[in-house]
């Protein structure tokens, strides 16, 4: 059992541990489908290296760490620090017939159990905007990952078009939690009305020209960026570097 004692991990925890149930099916509802296109854009780029290993950090319910191991032949690991959203994951698994190539452990992205370089490659999804520090998480991601390895990554984005930015508004601040009540009741009230805010925050505090200065400080060369959706996501993608 993780210990948590951090107060932003313990408030993530609580979010999201009562959403496993449901979470699959409303993420991709509440997305309008975009969620699966940023994923599959993200490991289209993770692919193409052939990597024998592979950690996907706030792994959640396995839908990024299934995919990548049907698309690799890689050892994948997942990494979540909400014990919920790891037991589900662990019946997808099952399921899908991967249980001698992935395998589900908690642990926080701030503090991975893994030596350093232990990974060919690592991808990260919606998780910087539930860290403290976005900047010494990047460090702490680099560092379990081998010179000349891929990490890629997705996230929610604010759209920097301003007649897309006032639609992206709306349906953040409106649908998202309307949409969340009608099809997932309190919880997932709470998570859409929680949602809109908080990216657009994490945006104000960190800019995408900060995000990409942050992964090269954090080691990484190559950082490409694809804002896709009409600006609702962005996946970045880039290699650790050679010393
Ligand atoms: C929106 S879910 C995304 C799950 C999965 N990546 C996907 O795309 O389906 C975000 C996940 O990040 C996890 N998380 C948030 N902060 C974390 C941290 N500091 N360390 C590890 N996991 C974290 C949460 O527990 C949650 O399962």
């Amino acid at each position: 059992m993780l210990r948590i004692t951090d107060d932003r991990n313990q408030f993530t925890q609580n979010l999201f541990t009562t959403l496993p149930e449901r979470y699959d099916l409303l993420a991709e509802v509440l997305s309008m489908g975009q969620n699966g296109r940023w994923r599959r854009t993200m490991i289209d780029h993770v692919v193409p290296s052939s990597p024998s290993t592979i950690l996907d950090v706030a792994c959640g319910t396995a839908g990024v760490t299934l995919q990548l191991a049907r698309r690799t032949s890689a050892q994948v690991i997942g990494v979540d620090l909400t014990e919920g959203m790891l037991v589900k994951g662990r019946q997808r698994v099952v399921d899908s017939g991967f249980e001698n190539r992935v395998q589900l452990v908690a642990g926080r992205a701030e503090q991975l159990p893994f030596r350093d370089g232990a990974f060919d490659a690592l991808t990260f999804t919606y998780l910087l905007r539930y860290v403290d520090e976005p900047q010494a998480t990047l460090l702490e991601l680099a560092r379990v990952v081998r010179h000349g390895g891929i990490v890629a990554s997705h996230e929610f984005f604010v759209p920097p078009n301003a007649f897309w930015r006032a639609w992206w508004l709306l349906y953040t601040r409106l649908v998202l939690p309307v949409g969340g009540w009608l099809s997932g009741g309190r919880a997932w009230f709470r998570v859409g009305r929680f949602l809109g805010p908080n990216i657009s925050a994490h945006y104000r505090k960190y800019s995408l020209a900060w995000t990409v200065d942050a992964w090269r400080q954090a080691g990484l060369d190559d950082v490409h960026v694809r804002v896709m959706s009409l600006g609702g996501g962005l996946v970045m993608w880039g290699t650790r570097r050679h010393e």
